[in-house]
C-alpha cells in the first residue's frame, strides 16, 4: 500500500485531524513531520472530543504506531499534559507513541520571547500562537537549540541548559525588559520531563526506515498548512516550519520518494487565524454566521478565526507545491441555509486580472476577488452518506471546486464525527 500525505491547503484548520482519524485504520504507523503545540487537530469519536497538539492523529486508533518526527517542535509540558489528558480520555498512548531523539525543544524562554516579539504597540504584529514555535525554530537554525534526545543525559542537559540561559537571559532582560529565567527549577523541571518521555524517545529515522523497509504502511499527518508555510505562504504572515509535503523528508527523515499520495484538505470556505492577508475575508453578518455554524473558534488558543468565501486561486497554488492528487473536502455542511455561495476565481490587481497567487503580501493585501456565484441550498446534508443523497446545489458546488481547483474531491466531510464523512471513489 502506498505511503499517504495529509495536507492543508488553505490556512490551517481544514480538520486535517479528523481525516487522518478515520484514515488511519488503513495505515500502520502515522507521523507529524513538522510543527508543534501550534496545532490543534480536533477529532470526535462516538461523540467525545479530542484537541491534540503534538500527539498524531493516529493514537485513537489502538495498535497504530504513531511517531513525532524529528522536524517537531516539542514542549515537554505540553505533551505530557496531553498523554496525561488521553490516558484520563481511556486512550493508551504511551504503548504507541515514539518521539523524535532530534525533534528540538521548547523551553519556557521561547514562549516568552514568542509573545513579546509578536506584539508592537500593544497589537499583535503575526499574531502568532504564543507556543514558542519562531523562536524555537530560530534557535534550531542558528545551532542554538536543545533537542529531546539530550533529556536522555541529564548532566550533559544540565550543562546546555545552563549555556542556553545566559545568552536568554540576556535577551529577556536587555531587549524586553522582562524577568530572567533560573537555571535550578527549570532543570527540576526538565528532568521530571525526562523520566516522563524517555522510554518513548527514540532513533525515529531509523525506526521510521526500518518501518518501509518492512513495506508497513505510513500515514504523514501535516501540520497547519500550504499558505502558512515558511517559504510558500503568506510569508511573514507565516508559520515557522515547511508544512507542505516537501516538509516529509526533513521532518521524518524518510526519502521524498517515500511520500506516495497526496491528500490535499480544503474547507468549503476559507479561514484564518492571526494576521494577514485574506482575500476573499468576509466582514459582515455573512463571516460572522459562517463562523456561529462552523464553532470557527481555535483548538489551542480560542481565537475567534476570521471566516470567508473559498479561495480557488490559492487553493490551486497549494495543490501545485504540495503536489496533491485529490482534495478532502470538509465541513460542507456549514454552508447549508447561506444563501448563494461564491467561489474566487481570480484576483483583480488594479488593471490586471491575476490567476496566479501572488508571492507579496502587498500585492495579496490590495486585489479584489473575482468570483463566480452559485445556488445554496436550505438542507440539512449531515445525515448524508452519499453524494446520490446530497441536494442538486451541493453536488454543484463540489462540481466548480473541482474544476476551478483542477483536482477530484475524494471526500466530502459533513460533521465533526468519523462517521460523518462521503468518501468517493477515484
Ligand atoms: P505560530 O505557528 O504560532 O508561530 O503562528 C504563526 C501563524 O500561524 C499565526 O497566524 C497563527 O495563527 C497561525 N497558526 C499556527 N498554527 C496554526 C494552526 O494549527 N491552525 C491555524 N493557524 C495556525
Amino acid at each position: 500500500m502506498a505511503n499517504l500525505c495529509v495536507v492543508g491547503l488553505q490556512w490551517g484548520d481544514e480538520g486535517k485531524g479528523k481525516l487522518v482519524d478515520v484514515l488511519s485504520k488503513e495505515y500502520d504507523v502515522v507521523v507529524r513531520y513538522q510543527g508543534g503545540g501550534n496545532a490543534g487537530h480536533t477529532v470526535v469519536v462516538d461523540g467525545r472530543k479530542y484537541v491534540l497538539h503534538l500527539v498524531p492523529s493516529g493514537i485513537l486508533r489502538p495498535g497504530c504506531v504513531c511517531v513525532i518526527g524529528n522536524g517537531v517542535v516539542v514542549d515537554p509540558a505540553t505533551l505530557v499534559e496531553e498523554i496525561d489528558g488521553l490516558k484520563a480520555q481511556g486512550v493508551r498512548v504511551e504503548e504507541n507513541l515514539l518521539i523524535s531523539d532530534r525533534a528540538h525543544m521548547v523551553l519556557p524562554y521561547h514562549k516568552i520571547i514568542d509573545k513579546l516579539a509578536d506584539t508592537e504597540d500593544g497589537k499583535p504584529r503575526i499574531g502568532t500562537t504564543g507556543r514558542g514555535i519562531g523562536p524555537c525554530y530560530s534557535d534550531k537554525v542558528s545551532r542554538q537549540g536543545i533537542r529531546i534526545g539530550e533529556l536522555l543525559d541529564k548532566a550533559e542537559f544540565g550543562k546546555r541548559l545552563r549555556e542556553a540561559l545566559v545568552q536568554k537571559n540576556r535577551v529577556l532582560t536587555a531587549l524586553y525588559g522582562a524577568e530572567p529565567l533560573a537555571f535550578e527549577p527549570l532543570y527540576n523541571e526538565f528532568c521530571g520531563y525526562a523520566d516522563r518521555l524517555r522510554p518513548m524517545i527514540r532513533d525515529t529515522v531509523d525506526v521510521l526506515n526500518t518501518y518501509a523497509d518492512q513495506g508497513k504502511s505510513i500515514l504523514f499527518e501535516g501540520a497547519q498548512a500550504a499558505l502558512l508555510d515558511i517559504d510558500y505562504g503568506t510569508y511573514p504572515y507565516a508559520t515557522s516550519s515547511n508544512t507542505t509535503t516537501g516538509g516529509v523528508a526533513t521532518g521524518a527523515g524518510l526519502p521524498p520518494k517515500s511520500v506516495g499520495h497526496v491528500i490535499g484538505v480544503a474547507k468549503a470556505y476559507t479561514t484564518r487565524v492571526g494576521e494577514g492577508p485574506f482575500p476573499t475575508e468576509l466582514q459582515d453578518d455573512l463571516g460572522a454566521r459562517l463562523r456561529e455554524h462552523g464553532g470557527e473558534f481555535g483548538a489551542t488558543t480560542g481565537r475567534p478565526r476570521r471566516c470567508g468565501w473559498f479561495d480557488a486561486v490559492s487553493v490551486r497554488h497549494s495543490t501545485r507545491v504540495c503536489g496533491a492528487d485529490s482534495i478532502a473536502l470538509t465541513k460542507l455542511d456549514v454552508l447549508g441555509g447561506m444563501g448563494r455561495i461564491r467561489v474566487c476565481v481570480a484576483y483583480r490587481h488594479g488593471s490586471e486580472i491575476l490567476k496566479r497567487f501572488p508571492s507579496s503580501c502587498a500585492v495579496l493585501r490590495s486585489v479584489e476577488p473575482v468570483y463566480e456565484e452559485f445556488e445554496g441550498w436550505e438542507e440539512d446534508i449531515s445525515q448524508a452518506r452519499s453524494v446520490k443523497t446530497l441536494p442538486k446545489a451541493a453536488k454543484d458546488y463540489i462540481r466548480a471546486i473541482e474544476e476551478r481547483v483542477g483536482l477530484p474531491v475524494s471526500s466530502i466531510g459533513v460533521g465533526s464525527g468519523r462517521e460523518e464523512i462521503i468518501r468517493l471513489p477515484l
